[in-house]
């Protein structure tokens, strides 16, 4: 998906090890199709009482509900763990991820001017969206 270059901020070249040393299993949510992995939504879990999560779906499998059921584990999953909100960063070109969070009831906070830089030397803004859950 890094390889895309458009909506993860990650892009080529991705340590695969390094990254899979690294990753927090816990608030980590997949879809599986045929036990094959087809989506994920992390929820980075701050000691503050919120959530951060970052999600993606495979290529051929969006525009099929899956990151819609993602969204929904990740926020079911944050209110069994009393987190009080779920936030994200999202570039603005993003319509469809923006779509899908704004159907779950995420509402834009704030915006990064020039916050990524991308490895073209392009600076892409962040729009920060935020759920509260009490
Ligand atoms: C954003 C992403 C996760 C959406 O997942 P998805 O499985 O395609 O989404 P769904 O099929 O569940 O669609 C749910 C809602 O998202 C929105 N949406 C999905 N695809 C869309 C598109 N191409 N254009 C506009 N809105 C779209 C719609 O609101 C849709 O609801 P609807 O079906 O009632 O219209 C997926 O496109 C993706 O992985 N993109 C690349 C990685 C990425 O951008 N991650 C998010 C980083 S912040």
């Amino acid at each position: 998906m890094a390889e895309e270059r458009d909506g993860i901020a990650a892009e080529p070249p991705i340590d695969v090890e390094k990254g899979a040393a690294n990753w927090q299993l816990d608030g980590t949510l997949v879809a599986l199709v045929a036990g094959e992995v087809v989506g994920e939504v992390r929820v980075e879990q701050s000691s503050f009482g919120f959530g951060e999560i970052g999600m993606m779906v495979a290529a051929d499998w969006r525009g099929r509900g899956v990151g819609a059921a993602l969204v929904a584990a990740a926020i079911d999953w944050a209110r069994t763990r009393g987190l009080h909100k779920l936030t994200l960063s999202v570039f603005p070109h993003n319509d469809a991820a923006i779509s899908l969070y704004r159907k779950f009831g995420f509402v834009e906070e704030g915006r990064r001017s020039k916050h990524i830089r991308r490895t073209n030397g392009e600076l892409w803004d962040l729009v920060e969206m935020g759920l509260l859950l009490l």
